[in-house]
């Protein structure tokens, strides 16, 4: 691949190549010296046109690590503010000859159609409610190193399905390594054709919860509601918020996940993120750089090779 744009892109072996390298460098995080070469020499850019903490930060740590020149955009300071397009931005970057650009951006499609325009490799950090393809294999790695499998589990995403680019990337991921997905939530909340996921649909936590191996948490995301549905947060927390009576339903030993950022109180209740015998939410977070690390190392691979070479 030459660039990584989606999961729907990707083949149940792609996605295990990538996960056994990012399991290596999970590993190498975890020793003193962390750095490789896998990058050296290479250029990234960072342009985030909407607000991050984990996939910002855990780009620029993973370029570094891996011995790029990395540069973040200060996209607030930059002349988008004066009417410059998305478009004229990148191509303006593009003749800097970075060799990676990790993009963000509220529209969906919008990463794809910048992609089209340059001539390195685009990875999507997050468009609109479209994808968000690095989180869903960081959730996959998580999943895998705590279940041992990434494969016949039964996993409950939980909550704004609708508006969720994250829930949308795991839903694709985790249904071609074939689990059994369950969506739980009110039906406001359900994307409109959830026909086309194979999935099964609950409106009951309590139900939507029964003998799950994986919970999985999502934030309510209200910047992306329109003035639509947006629910009194207490109700929501009463009959969709995963607390440990809720989670009783669950399988014994299921574990909890949450992409981040989470609202305590909201989706999730605080003492149960924190319990490390249940919850996984620090282990993503941990998992988000030897994924990104994976994923810029494979697309620099692809990229290096497909270079005329200089005579
Ligand atoms: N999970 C996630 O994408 O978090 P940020 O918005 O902080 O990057």
């Amino acid at each position: 691949h030459r660039h990584l744009l989606g999961i729907e892109q990707l083949s149940q072996s792609d996605i295990t190549t990538l996960l056994d390298l990012a399991d290596t460098y999970a590993e190498r995080n975890r020793q003193p010296n962390k750095h490789s070469d896998a990058l050296r020499g290479l250029t990234q850019i960072n342009m985030f046109f909407e607000n991050s903490t984990r996939t910002q930060a855990s780009f620029e740590i993973a370029g570094k690590r891996l011995g790029a020149d990395v540069m973040n955009m200060a996209m607030q300071a930059s002349s988008i503010k004066k009417g410059e397009t998305l478009i004229d931005t990148a191509m303006t970057l593009n003749a800097m000859h970075p060799d990676l650009l990790v993009v963000r951006h509220p529209q969906s499609g919008a990463v794809d159609l910048l992609a089209q325009k340059v001539n390195c490799a685009v990875l999507n950090a997050g468009d609109g409610r479209h994808e968000h393809p690095t989180q869903a294999l960081l959730d996959a790695l998580t999943i895998r190193r705590a279940k041992g499998r990434l494969h016949r589990l039964s996993i409950a995403i939980c909550g704004d399905i609708a508006h969720s680019r994250v829930a949308r990337s795991n839903i694709l991921l985790l249904g071609k390594m074939e689990n059994r997905i369950r969506l739980v939530g009110p039906p406001t909340l359900m994307p409109s054709q959830i026909d086309q996921f194979g999935v099964e649909v609950f409106d009951d936590m309590k139900k939507g919860l029964e003998g799950v191996d994986v919970v999985m948490m999502l934030r309510l995301q209200k910047e992306r509601m329109d003035g639509g549905f947006i629910p009194s947060e207490r109700e929501y927390y009463h009959r969709y918020g995963l607390d440990a009576e809720k989670l009783a339903h669950a399988s014994p030993d299921a574990i909890v996940m949450h992409p981040g950022p989470m609202n305590r109180g909201v989706e999730i209740d605080g003492t149960l993120a924190d319990d490390i015998n249940r919850s996984v939410i620090q282990d993503q977070v941990e998992m988000g750089v030897a994924v990104r690390m994976a994923a810029m190392d494979l697309l620099a691979r692809n990229h290096v090779a497909a270079q005329p070479s200089v005579a």
